[in-house]
């Protein structure tokens, strides 16, 4: 009943979050449009097994129920039949080996694909409790939000991803557009996935690795061709506004540098996120909150409100400087 719920919900209208739920039974991309034919084939197998064994249980507790006058006679008493037995063995392992040549097929065909001509890049390195994504053909470095090109017809372009781990282990997981794929520290994995429509897909590190797990979100967004290269463009600037000094000033008087890096300045920081275009990400704290500007006023003075445990603590800022560098960080568009 709770397998049938959740194939029903993947299926109604949006309850919450962006473009609906992240449902594995509605994929809007490929690989999981293939896993979820493989695993609708595995589920119908199963179902078809379950109403059999039910079934006979269900006739046999009727059949044999006690009855009066059971206490005087005995059932036929069988030991041991070849037919039965041979039945029982033989069938399930047929199954089985179906169900095994399915499935090895669907993971051969996706591991196997190899990256054609044109398909974007990225690299992306599970931290406690962020993404950070790198985009190394392109020169841009970003964070929380992985941004790709969606693929039509005429212009195929997958986004091959390197994953990696700074510290534990993590799980990628989008639901809508591919299965999970663990970031492990020192080993590299690798996944693809290739949207087909825009928007923003929702997903989340599917791998307990601390305190903050649950709020270690991805989004990707899926652009448009012409509007992904616009995104590409506006990322590789590396957009130094002025009319902030009194912020720029407190932000590279405390130690903000030292885990952040906003390109085209001496902040080189590599620990936390990357925030040369920190305004053009919808969330603060992987998902943690949305970015507004009451939101990043309270994150700059103590991002233990929102998110107890992260790395980056309370830096005993005054009131000044929480407005000061608030104030910066909205002109990193
Ligand atoms: Cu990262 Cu759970």
């Amino acid at each position: 009943m709770a397998l049938l719920w959740i194939i029903i919900k993947g299926h109604i209208k949006p309850v919450f979050g962006i473009d609906g739920v992240t449902s594995i039974f509605r994929p809007l991309a490929q690989p999981a449009q293939e896993i979820k034919e493989t695993s609708l084939l595995v589920l119908a197998v199963c179902a078809v097994i379950f109403v059999v064994v039910a079934g006979l249980l269900v006739y046999a507790l009727i059949r044999y129920r006690h009855r009066a006058g059971d206490e005087t006679s005995e059932p036929p008493q069988v030991y041991g039949s070849n037919q039965i037995e041979l039945a029982w063995t033989v069938m399930p392992i047929l199954i089985v080996f179906v169900l095994i040549l399915v499935t090895s097929r669907t993971i051969a065909d996706i591991q196997n694909r190899k990256p054609p001509p044109g398909s974007v890049q990225a690299t992306v390195v599970g931290h406690q409790w962020w993404w950070e994504i790198r985009y190394p053909e392109l020169g841009i470095v970003t964070a929380n939000e992985l941004h790709v090109p969606a693929s039509t017809g005429d212009k195929r372009q997958p986004t091959f991803l390197k994953l990696q781990s700074a510290d534990v282990a993590h799980s990628f997981w989008v639901p809508q557009l591919a299965g999970k794929t663990d970031l492990i520290p020192n080993r590299e994995n690798r996944m693809w996935i290739e949207p087909t429509k825009p928007g923003t897909y929702l997903g989340n590190c599917a791998e307990y690795c601390g305190t903050q797990h649950a709020r270690m979100l991805i989004r990707v967004v899926v652009h448009s061709p012409d509007d992904f290269d616009r995104w590409v463009r506006e990322q590789q600037a590396a957009l130094i506004e002025t009319n902030a000094a009194e912020g720029r000033k407190a932000f590279f008087a405390n130690s903000c540098v030292n885990c952040h890096t906003v390109r085209g300045t001496s902040a080189q920081g590599k620990f936390g996120p990357d925030l040369t275009h920190l305004m053009s990400r919808e969330t603060l704290g992987a998902g943690a909150v949305t970015n507004t500007p009451d939101n990043l006023r309270l994150w700059v003075r103590d991002p233990q409100k929102f998110k107890v445990g992260c790395l980056m603590p309370n830096m005993q800022l005054t009131d000044q400087e929480v407005e000061q560098i608030t104030a910066y960080l909205q002109t990193l568009r």
